[in-house]
């Protein structure tokens, strides 16, 4: 088998073909290196029968569509992607060949509902549903995302032998695949139990897109050719959970206090300010919230820094539902210079367990 990764940079493209056969495969191709895989094809007498996108894609635009106009080859993706230049649908357990190698369609949906892996006989290509070690996983707040059905599809995918080596869409550390085995031990989205465990932890991870995201995935819904139709910044691990954030913000140590540290201190002199980083509808729902909070979502904090400017010489307690959230807010804003900032321990649950004042109405 002729297997080979083609991209420099985080993006992974794989181009697949069986020896003899001059027919050859590209999976996640992207635009603006059309040019270099129609010269590395045209150097190679390579033929391109087939490209496959295993997403719609919200970090590059797909090569897909120039690529299927520039050499008449197939362009496939899942039957639910809304790109209307795709020429062939892919659905759960369509089997194909790329010469003698045998492919397998797998529905993987959660990080997209599009999303589609790859089996091969030893392999595994899992577009974004699963990323190598601590890279854990594509994030679930894109357009079409749900951390249950990515829950669902990572059961499947762990029902292949150990074996099995993973290949992403992406990886932004220079990680070395390595197999399905190895993952289970590592990989810290293969960690949860449960279901609810699972889609507990991808909520405490979500940030929501940012607004560029959202053009490149209209970008290739409308099947773009010109690599210019969506700004995309340079070196930012977009599809990770927390890909979006500056970078430095995940290095920051955040101290974290308890609920009854926190009490101690509303009781005190100099009441810290309350910072709320949950969505609004989570305030009046099971957890409530403390009384005198102020309220910004996780998503809008790094537009909203100004706003805070006010209480910089105070100390802040950031707040969410168990402190994760609550942890990446604190790191946002002492990334930013904030040098008072503390995240609440265990979040609304600690603090309701402790049995002290919540207030439901907002
Ligand atoms: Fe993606």
């Amino acid at each position: 088998m002729i297997f080979r990764q083609l991209n420099p940079h985080a993006c992974r493209t794989y181009l697949v073909g069986a020896r003899g056969s001059s027919g050859i495969v590209l999976i996640d191709p992207v635009l603006e290196h059309v040019a270099e895989y129609l010269e590395l094809l045209d150097r190679d007498q390579l033929r391109l029968s087939q490209v496959i996108d295993t997403h719609t894609h919200a970090d590059h635009i797909s090569g897909g569509a120039a690529l299927s106009d520039q050499t008449g080859c197939e362009y496939l993706m899942h039957t639910s992607a809304p790109s209307q230049c795709v020429t062939s649908r892919l659905t759960d357990g369509f089997e194909f060949k790329i010469g003698s190698i045998p492919i397998k369609v797998m529905d993987t949906p959660g990080h997209s509902k599009d999303s589609i892996s790859l089996i091969f006989p030893d392999r595994i290509l899992t577009g974004d549903v699963l990323f190598l070690d601590d890279g854990g996983a594509g994030r679930d707040d894109l357009p079409g995302g749900d951390p249950g059905e990515h829950w669902d599809s990572l059961q499947r995918i762990l029902g292949l032998p150990d074996h099995f080596v993973v290949y992403p869409a992406h990886d932004y550390r220079d990680r070395q695949p390595s197999s399905l085995g190895e993952q289970k031990k590592y990989n810290p989205h293969l960690k949860a139990q449960t279901k609810s465990e699972y889609v507990e932890y991808v909520d405490e991870l979500m940030l929501g897109p940012a607004d560029w995201m959202k053009d490149v995935v209209q970008a290739n819904y409308a099947c773009a050719r010109d690599p210019n139709a969506a700004w995309i910044p340079l070196d930012v691990a977009a599809c990770e959970v927390k890909g979006t954030l500056d970078q430095g913000v995940n290095g920051q140590q955040v101290e974290e206090i308890s609920a009854e540290e926190l009490k101690r201190r509303l009781d005190g002199d100099r009441a810290p300010v309350l910072l709320d980083v949950r969505e609004s509808k989570e305030l009046h729902g099971e957890w409530g919230h403390l009384l005198g909070i102020e309220h910004l979502p996780i998503g809008a904090l790094s537009g909203h820094l100004p706003d805070l400017e006010r209480h910089k010489d105070k100390q802040i307690v950031t707040i969410c539902r168990t402190g994760g959230r609550s942890h990446t807010a604190a790191q946002i804003l002492m990334q930013a210079g904030f040098d008072q900032v503390y995240s609440l321990g265990g979040g609304m649950r600690a603090w309701k367990r402790a049995g002290y004042p919540i207030d439901y109405k907002w």
